[in-house]
Parts: C-alpha cells; structure tokens; sequence
C-alpha cells in the first residue's frame, strides 16, 4: 500500500504518518527526515541539500527523485511518504516508478490548515536529534520539559529551518511549487481527502484512519 500525506510545513505530517505505520505496519519516508540524516551523517547528499534545506527553498528534483524512488524501492512499495512529492514534476516520476511495478497510490491525504496556526506548531516544535521524535512545547509536551521520553537525558533542539524568516520563505516556496501538487492529482482524476488540519490530532487521525480503513477493507 502506498499512502502520500500532502500539506503546508507544520500542518502535521510527520505527526500523523506516526500514528499511520502504527496501524497499518507500513515504513514512514519523510523525504525531509531522510535529507536530515544525510546531514548529520556528513554525506555528499547531505552537503549538497543544506543550502537549499537552511534557506527555506526545495532540493533540486533530481536529487529528491533518485533518493525517493531507491528507498520506496527498498521499502517494497508499502510505505506512507511525508513530504514526497512536493513539484508536479515529483508527482509524476512517482506514478510513472510505481506504474511500471504495477503499483499506484491507495491514498492521498491532504492536510489543509491556516497560516497563524502554522506559525504557531513551527516555532513551538522541538525534535529529538537521535529518534526524530516530535514534540510541541505547548500540545505536545514531553513528560520532562526539553528532554525526549523515549531517548532518556537526551536534550531536544529546534530545527534551524523553524526560524522565523526561513519559515516564511518556506510557506511561499510551498505556495509557489508544491501547492500545485494537489491540482496534479485532481487534474489525473486521482482521488484526494482533504481534511481539516487545524484540529486536535486525535480528531485529524480518526478522518485519515476512516478512510483508510475503508481502503483495507475493500482490497
Ligand atoms: P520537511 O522536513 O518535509 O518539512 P516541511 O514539509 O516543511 O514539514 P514539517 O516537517 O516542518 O511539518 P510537518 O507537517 O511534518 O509537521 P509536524 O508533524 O512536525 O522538509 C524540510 C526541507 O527539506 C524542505 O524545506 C526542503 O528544503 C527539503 N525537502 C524535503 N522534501 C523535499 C522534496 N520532496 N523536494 C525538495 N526538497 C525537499 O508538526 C509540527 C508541530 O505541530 C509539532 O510540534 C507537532 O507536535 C505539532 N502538531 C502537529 N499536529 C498538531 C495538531 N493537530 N494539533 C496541535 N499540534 C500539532
Ligand atoms: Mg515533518
């Protein structure tokens, strides 16, 4: 099953692919957890996408593409992507890699939500720089103030993209290339639900959870 969760940085994501794999035992890729790991490996991967990740823009598509498409690959197609495909390029190199393995996406999850309440989840998120577990300082809470529960002692840090200014410049590179993914999809007569991203996260997952749901049950 392939399952791809569209939307805005802070709209959830990574919060909500957690809770997915949980249920439906597939791999989470996060294209932006993957270019993380690169970096802090010191890779040439990972070199060459710190411009772009640190100042707010998108790694160029070729790159993106040939990492994506080797660990779908890897994952043996059962997977939920997070943050892949964001250009309309992506988005079909995807459907053409998964068409000649006759594959296509179950699902296309678009988590729609407003500007004020992104701002809001990027400059409370705090990561754990070993799990990549995620938290919100006020939502989210850990259950000792800065430190990640599962990794014990382990300080958790802000992500240098959450800084206010690239922040802004990544809400306008979403606007400008990625927003243009969701007409792809409508425009290929792919089916999408858009869900109401704003709300608590209980109440966002048991939408995404329904309509998964009634996909296994109908396979
Ligand atoms: P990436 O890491 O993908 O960042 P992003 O898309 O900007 O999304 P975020 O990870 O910031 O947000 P999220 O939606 O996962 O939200 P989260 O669940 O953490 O990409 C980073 C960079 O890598 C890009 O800028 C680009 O340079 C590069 N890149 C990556 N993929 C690429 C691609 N395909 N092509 C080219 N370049 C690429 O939640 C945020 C906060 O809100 C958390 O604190 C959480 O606790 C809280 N929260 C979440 N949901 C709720 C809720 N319902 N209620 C209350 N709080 C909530
Ligand atoms: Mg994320």
């Amino acid at each position: 099953m392939v399952i791809v969760l569209l939307g805005p940085p802070g709209a959830g994501k990574g919060t909500q692919c957690k809770r997915i794999i949980e249920r439906y035992r597939l791999a989470h890729l996060s294209s932006g957890d993957i270019l993380r790991n690169e970096r802090a490996g010191g890779t040439e991967l990972g070199k060459e996408a710190q411009q772009y990740m640190d100042s707010g823009k998108l790694v160029p598509d070729q790159i993106i593409i040939e990492m994506m498409v080797g660990t779908i690959a890897a994952a043996g197609g059962n997977c939920v992507l997070d943050g892949f495909p964001r250009t309309v390029v992506q988005a079909a190199e995807l459907d053409k890699e998964l068409a000649e393995k006759g594959k296509k996406i179950d699902a296309i999850v678009n988590l729609v939500v407003d500007n004020d309440i992104i701002e809001r989840r990027i400059t409370g998120r705090r990561s754990c720089p070993v799990c990549g577990a995620v938290y919100h300082i006020d939502t989210m809470k850990p259950k000792s103030e800065g430190y990640c529960d599962k990794c014990k002692g382990q300080k958790l840090v802000q992500r240098p993209d959450d800084k206010p200014d690239v922040l802004e410049i990544r809400l306008k590179t979403y606007h400008e290339q990625t927003a243009a993914v969701v007409g792809y999809y409508s425009n290929s007569g792919q089916e999408i639900l858009n869900i109401d991203a704003g709300r608590p996260v209980d109440d966002v997952i048991a939408r995404v959870f329904k309509k998964i749901d009634s996909l296994v049950t109908a396979r």
